[in-house]
């Protein structure tokens, strides 16, 4: 969408992962969140938006027909705990569904028909980002409930990054482009191994289809919420900034491991993310499970990904010809999670153990050498 916002994919925290609708979902988590955000350097690594899920309103809308939001969960209402994450250098985001109800099965009111009144008052609340879910929607065409939230939310003149999360049923690959800043490709993921590699599978082959402004959501970040190994929550944040998706933590941080934190705050990895071409890594190879990926980046350089899906270790090779950068005499190859850089003549190769990725940025480092036979100017002795 063409709205100034989402140039490189967003980044944030969302509480549904780690709390569902359960009661620690309120004020004093959505606070703490922000306080971490600053106090261990998730602001400082980019995270920027702070979201609730579904479950902040009460079941009915008042007299006036507005959103209530919950007073046990948020006793000071939505507009102060959007203060507070403002005052924190920080941006707010809200959750509701193209139906009449959310997707909670205590069915929370939804905005269809109730388009501008809803963004009116998220905007008068300082509301920063919009999740739109797909739940009760009375099959009402996806493109026209999509677009009539998206028009509302661009007349209250407060920009406001819409994510569309239609779970990739309707092809918004195909028409979300002009209407949204993401659209969600799948189901919802699950803390476990399966449901993140097939996930990160369908989104693959999706890679055409982001660019700045637009891109693909293969789902909210499962990292720290304990149902993967360090190795597997590895694989799952290096291919999320391999595809430019949107890095939306959703483990509880108040209590992270240093191992959480650490995922989560590789800069390397993050400006993979983020770099500013915006553009989606995408296969390169995939054979018996070993999976290369490659996705350009703003400088001249890639990164590369070497995935192994199977459960023993593997090695994977790959070459930088192949990946898209042949033709230089030699290359730096930066391990993004051990940090370490090697020189290359082309060859990109690592042992990467069961559900592990080994990540690299690969950068030509000396002129592009001159097809065999040729001369260079240079050469000639006078
Ligand atoms: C759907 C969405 C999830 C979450 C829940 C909330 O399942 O896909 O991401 O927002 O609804 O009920």
């Amino acid at each position: 969408l063409d709205n100034g916002l989402n140039l490189t994919p967003q980044m944030g925290f969302n509480n549904w992962n780690s709390t569902y609708c359960g009661d620690q979902f309120n004020e004093a988590m959505i606070k703490g969140i922000a306080d971490v955000f600053v106090e261990k350097g998730l602001k400082a690594a980019g995270y920027q938006y702070i979201n609730l899920d579904d479950c902040w309103a009460l079941p009915e809308r008042d007299g006036a027909g507005n959103l209530v939001p919950d007073p046990v969960r948020f006793p000071h209402g939505i507009k102060a705990l959007a203060d507070y994450v403002h005052g924190k250098g920080l941006k707010f985001g809200i959750y509701s569904s193209a139906g009449d109800h959310t997707c909670d099965v205590k069915g929370f009111p939804g905005g269809l028909g109730h388009e501008q009144q809803d963004a009116d008052l998220w905007a008068s609340w300082g509301v920063d980002y919009l999740k739109y879910d797909n739940c009760n929607n009375k099959g009402v065409d996806a493109q026209t409930r999509y677009r009539a939230m998206g028009e509302a939310l661009k007349r209250t003149g407060r920009p406001i990054l819409y994510s569309i999360c239609e779970w990739g049923s309707t092809g918004p690959w195909n028409w979300a482009q002009p209407v949204g800043n993401s659209w969600r490709t799948t189901g919802d993921i699950s803390d476990n191994w399966q449901s993140m590699i097939s996930i990160a599978q369908t989104n693959q082959g999706l890679a055409n289809y982001a660019k700045p402004g637009a891109f693909n959501d293969p789902d909210m970040l499962e990292v720290g919420n304990g149902g993967m190994t360090g190795t597997e929550y590895r694989t799952h944040f290096s291919l999320w900034a391999q595809m430019a998706a949107p890095l939306m933590i959703g483990s509880d941080l108040r209590g992270a491991e240093p191992e959480t934190l650490e995922i989560l705050t590789n800069k390397d990895v993050i400006a993979v993310d983020q770099d500013p071409l915006g553009r989606q890594g995408s296969v390169v190879t995939r054979e018996n499970g070993l999976v290369v990926m490659s996705k350009p980046l703003a400088d001249g350089s890639r990164s590369v990904t070497l995935t192994n899906e199977g459960s023993y270790d593997a090695t994977i090779s790959t070459t930088a010809s192949a990946v898209g950068i042949g033709g230089a005499a030699s290359y730096t190859v930066k391990d993004l999670w051990s940090k370490q850089s090697t020189s290359s003549t082309g060859a990109i190769s690592a042992v990467v153990p069961g559900h592990g990725t080994a990540m690299f940025r690969v950068t030509p480092s000396s002129p592009v050498a001159p097809p065999t036979g040729v001369t260079r100017l240079s050469d000639l002795p006078f």
